[in-house]
């Protein structure tokens, strides 16, 4: 089987059980003759299908409580999903995309699946089933906006995933505070996984990119998306250090204010 036919597969499984599946097929069977292959969404039995339900994330203070617990873990389980299937139409969406980063996005597909069992192994303890609150498809609505695979990395590793060291390392503190030092363990695994992947995104943009990566990086961005998405709720410098970020661009979306948080601070100055 070849990475493209084995992402296809991803897309077009039901069962959340057949998109976890490790890829055991040959990088050498990728043909770049083959057409791209593309979804709207990808496919999900209806259990696990995408809602228009809102749902909120579980506030930090009700995080003792062992059912808003698993509805968290829920939410980033989730995100585990829809990391693997966007990356999945990538590898069959891009086929210009140079067979050394398509092995390299294989082994995030990998970490991304490993991330997904720890966590829904975790919410079982908690009495939580994926697919027990409803699901939300935000991630995966950028897909349509993304034209190229380097587009891809700036939107998927050098925003969502690296807004993640933030929220990874947040969460990893809460749950040591509350004593939950099994969860906060499975964020400590998250967390450094995370590192790599951003480091990876950081890697394939840098080669095309010239003097001016944030420039670069920005104008790959698909509207209304900004870098103000590339950071959490607490920044972690430690970890886009380790990614392999220069000081200038962390300087940079640190210092990130988009238009619309501008515009609501002139207004309460006024
Ligand atoms: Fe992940
Ligand atoms: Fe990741």
């Amino acid at each position: 089987m070849s990475p493209f036919d084995y992402c296809k597969n991803i897309l077009i499984a039901d069962e959340v059980s057949e998109k976890l599946l490790p890829f055991t097929g040959d990088f050498e069977r990728e043909s770049k003759s083959r057409g791209s292959f593309k979804v709207d969404q990808p496919s999900r039995a209806i259990r696990f299908a995408f809602s228009q339900e809102q749902i909120k994330f579980p506030k930090s203070n009700s995080l003792k409580v062992i059912e808003q617990r698993g509805k968290a873990l829920h939410f980033f389980a989730n995100h585990e999903l829809l990391a693997i299937e966007m990356m999945a139409q990538a590898v069959c969406q891009f086929r210009d995309m140079p067979l050394r980063i398509v092995r390299s996005l294989m082994g995030t597909i990998a970490e991304e699946q490993k991330h997904f069992k720890l966590y829904e192994s975790r919410m079982n303890d908690f009495g939580v089933e994926f697919g027990d609150f409803p699901l939300n498809a935000f991630f995966w609505t950028y897909m349509e906006k993304i034209e190229t695979y380097q587009s891809f990395f700036a939107v998927v590793s050098l925003t969502f995933e690296q807004a993640n060291l933030d929220f990874a390392k947040h969460y990893e503190n809460l749950f040591r505070e509350i004593g939950d030092e099994e969860t906060a363990d499975i964020l400590a695994v998250v967390y450094e996984d995370e590192i790599k992947h951003v480091a990876k995104g950081y890697s394939v943009l840098k080669k095309d990119s010239g003097e001016d990566i944030w420039n670069y990086y920005t104008e790959l961005l698909p509207r209304p998306l900004t870098p103000a998405r590339a950071k959490g709720i607490t920044f972690d410098k430690q970890g886009r250090v380790l990614a392999g970020f220069p000081e200038a661009l962390i300087n940079h979306v640190k210092d990130y204010k988009s238009d619309f948080n501008i515009t609501k601070r002139k207004s309460w100055k006024s």
